[in-house]
């Protein structure tokens, strides 16, 4: 399995282009079945989920082709399964989009239970919810879940937590169901819009996705199309705490500057130049970093899928920084990494005490999942006088593309090994 290896104290400095949304991608991907004809979606990120979706599709029936590395052709007017039961499904979380878009398009689903970085429990259950309240059965049997309903009717449905799964799932579920369904307490994150933009432009008549009341009603027929899948906005992030923590100078482009919001005010709070463009923003470090305190919380509020990078960011701040985590159990577990580095941190319950620490040192780090993996590379570019050696690769890359070379390309010294 490879490693990146990281010789950190250098300044970023330069301009990154983000790429496509991951949490986007794997919802538009699974949304195809729905469209009887052909959906060509473009900038998708050269990331494993992408590319385990896109046999997810091929195995359904459906005829798929990359026309160049960010763009994929999916002709899903030959769909015939109902199943999906690979295991590399069950590995990925948003194997659950396949369960609501299966459902929405033949009234029948069987699909392998969803996987995805181990937080505790995350639990299903506003999804299972939803598809009974459209008239849905929904059993679960060992690792397999199945859906059938001899036909989806609109409804009301009230979310008992916000949820970006099941908020989404739902809406593939309701689309082509009779009538009009109501989500309520509904997630608004950025990908939540981009996958009702996409059906919308498919023909589906989806409402108010970005508010809290979501309105979709049912139409008999998805058609083809192209659509642009929105720029990744933790990525964009990801970038943005890489350059504030090397005290660089960097332009992060193709992203939309709104979506990082929760984020670009907490870095101005520590001291850090946030410069917004039409499509970029530029970051730049050159003061010393003030502590702050953050707590994750639904989009617009801070990401929980910034929160280990973010913990990487407060590391490097003068003064004691808290950060609360509320949307999962438990996030913490690159705490003991980034103590290798010297990093000081408590955690009691969901909060985590920080007090800065001027280096890092070098160290062997393990990621564990994908964020926190990211947050180590941040940390090994902080870390001075030898290498961090950051082992598990295979967890960033299921987000992140090319993530050496993008930060080489910034002037830091990353390189990986496969040994
Ligand atoms: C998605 C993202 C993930 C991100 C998370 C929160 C994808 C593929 N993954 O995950 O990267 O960290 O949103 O922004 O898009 N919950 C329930 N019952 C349910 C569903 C969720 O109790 O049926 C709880 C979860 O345990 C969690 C909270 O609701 O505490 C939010 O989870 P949710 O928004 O559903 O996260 P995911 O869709 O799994």
């Amino acid at each position: 399995m490879s490693k990146l290896c990281i010789r950190g104290g250098k300044r970023l400095k330069g301009d990154v282009i983000i790429n496509g949304a991951k949490n986007a991608a794997v919802a538009i991907l699974p949304a195809t079945v729905l469209v009887d004809g052909i959906s060509v979606i473009e900038n998708l990120p050269n990331i494993q989920d992408v590319r385990i979706l896109n046999e997810a599709m091929r195995s359904l029936g459906a005829v798929t082709q990359f026309t160049d590395e960010h763009t994929l052709e999916v002709d899903a007017s030959t769909v015939y399964q109902h199943s999906a039961l690979a295991e590399c499904i069950s590995k990925m979380r948003a194997s659950y989009y396949l369960i609501g878009a299966l459902l929405g398009r033949f009234g029948k689903a069987e699909v392998a239970m969803p996987g995805g970085c181990d937080f505790g429990g995350r639990p299903i259950d506003q999804h299972i919810k939803g598809f009974e309240a459209l008239g849905a059965t929904v059993e679960v049997h060992g690792n397999i879940i199945k859906a059938y309903a001899p036909k989806l009717v609109g409804t009301r449905i009230f979310l008992d937590v916000v949820s970006v799964g099941a908020t989404i799932n739902i809406m593939l579920a309701a689309v082509l169901a009779e009538g009009t369904t109501i989500i309520e307490n509904a997630a608004k994150e950025p990908h939540i819009v981009d996958v009702a933009n996409y059906l919308n432009m498919m023909g589906a008549n989806v409402k108010g996705a970005g508010t809290d009341v979501i309105r979709i009603k049912g139409v008999e027929k998805l058609t083809g199309g192209k659509y642009t899948t929105v720029p990744d906005q933790i990525e964009a992030g990801t970038y943005m705490i890489a350059a504030a923590i090397t005290k660089g100078d960097v332009y992060v482009r193709n992203i939309i500057p709104e979506h990082m919001e929760s984020l670009s005010s907490k870095m101005r709070e520590m001291g850090i130049g946030i410069e917004e463009g039409d499509d970029y923003i530029r970051v730049t470090a050159d003061k010393e970093l003030k502590a702050t305190n953050v707590k994750t919380l639904p989009y617009p509020g801070f990401p929980t899928d910034l929160h280990p990078q973010m913990a990487v960011l407060l590391s490097t701040a003068t003064g004691v920084s808290t950060l609360i985590e509320s949307v999962f159990e438990n996030r913490f577990q690159y705490v003991e990494q980034l103590k290798a580095v010297g990093a000081k941190f408590t955690v009691e319950g969901n909060k985590a005490t920080i007090e800065g620490v001027e280096h890092f040192t070098p160290a062997h780090l393990h990621a564990m999942d994908l964020r926190a993996g990211a947050a180590l590379v941040l940390a090994g570019l902080k870390a001075e006088g030898g290498e961090t050696i950051v082992h598990n690769t295979k967890y960033i890359d299921r987000g992140y593309e090319a993530i050496e070379e993008k930060l080489n390309a910034l002037g830091a010294d990353v390189y990986r090994t496969a040994h």
